[in-house]
């Protein structure tokens, strides 16, 4: 196939995904409506080519419903391919068009009951790893829709949401209302200028980092360091490349999209080294890798008598 009609049913393949993307009711509507028609034809005794014709429409778009719903299983966002990797916000608000599609997004469920029971395990780790208790003023970088900030605000003296998509932010705003001690901000672009130094007792990350160039997630855990009060926490995760379940997951990524356009929202793992590493260098102490299941977590502690962080 020449270059010009290789473009050309590239653009066709995408122009069919977006319009059955979009309206996902065409195709079984199509079917339904071929089903009837071969029906009628057979009971009205209707030419028999004109039958023929309506029963290779019916396994036509038969075939192309089951196909779709397929693959929007395994390709349940478009591919924003218009925005690069780093167009976070961009790509962020895109996500988070709707309240349910900003559910999907930060967790993969699409019922407010599911989102709020999501939310323990990441509460537990906080409890468990990092000991937030009621006198903590808390951040967490990345925040969503407040998945977890709405079970962690009852614990913690102050809780801080911060996102770069003011999608999410709107959203968390909804969720938040009469919930008294929470703040939202909304990061104009990576780190965390803009908030105070020494304002934090604990800063964290969490379902986040895999969405980041490595750069972004060290700049986070550097900016972090600064905005912590000495012998504040940190905690950082990612999917673990060295876990049984993380390294399955990576591969099936190299299936997901061996013929297929790779999203600016993709998947990128860690390996424990490349956490402790940001941590290390940013001037934490105490810095600890935690394997739970397919997450690896990083803790830190930022030491006392500390003052600026690089070293
Ligand atoms: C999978 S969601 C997780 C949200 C939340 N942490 C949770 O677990 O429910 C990823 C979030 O990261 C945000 N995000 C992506 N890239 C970002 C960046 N560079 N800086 C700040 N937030 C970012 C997105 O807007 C989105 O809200």
């Amino acid at each position: 196939m020449s270059i010009p009609s290789k473009a050309l049913s590239t653009d066709l393949r995408r122009g069919a995904g977006t319009l059955f993307r979009k309206h996902r009711w065409l195709l079984p509507a199509a079917a339904i409506a071929n089903g009837v028609a071969v029906g009628a034809a057979i009971v009205l005794h209707v030419d028999y080519r004109l039958t023929f014709l309506a029963a290779v429409c019916l396994s036509a778009t038969s075939f192309g419903w089951g196909y779709l719903e397929r693959f929007l299983k395994l390709f349940p966002w478009p591919t924003f391919r218009d925005f690069a990797r780093g167009q976070y916000a961009e790509t962020w608000n895109a996500m988070a068009e709707s309240p349910k599609t900003a559910r999907v997004a930060v967790c993969g469920a699409s019922d407010e009951r599911e989102v709020r029971a999501s939310a323990a395990e990441p509460v537990r780790n906080l409890i468990e790893l990092v000991s937030v208790t009621d006198r903590d003023d808390v951040l967490e970088i990345a925040c969503g829709i407040a998945r977890v900030g709405l079970e962690l605000a009852p614990r913690c003296r102050s809780w801080m949401g911060a996102d770069i998509s003011a999608n999410m932010l709107h959203y968390a705003r909804q969720r938040l209302q009469g919930v008294g001690n929470v703040h939202l901000h909304q990061l104009q672009s990576e780190g965390l200028r803009g908030l105070g130094d020494g304002a934090f007792d604990v800063v964290y990350c969490t379902n986040s980092m895999a969405h980041m160039d490595e750069l972004d997630r060290w700049r986070y855990v550097r900016d972090a360091f600064r905005i912590l009060r000495p012998g504040g926490r940190i905690l950082f995760d990612n999917v673990d490349m060295t876990s049984d379940r993380g390294w399955i997951a990576f591969t099936n990524l190299e299936d997901k999209y061996r013929n297929a356009e790779i999203p600016p929202y993709m998947v990128r793992f860690s390996f424990p080294e490349e956490l402790m590493e940001y941590a290390a260098r940013a001037g934490f102490g105490q810095v600890k890798i935690h394997k739970r299941g397919m997450l690896v977590i990083m803790t830190a502690v930022k030491p006392h008598g500390a003052q600026d962080g690089i070293t």
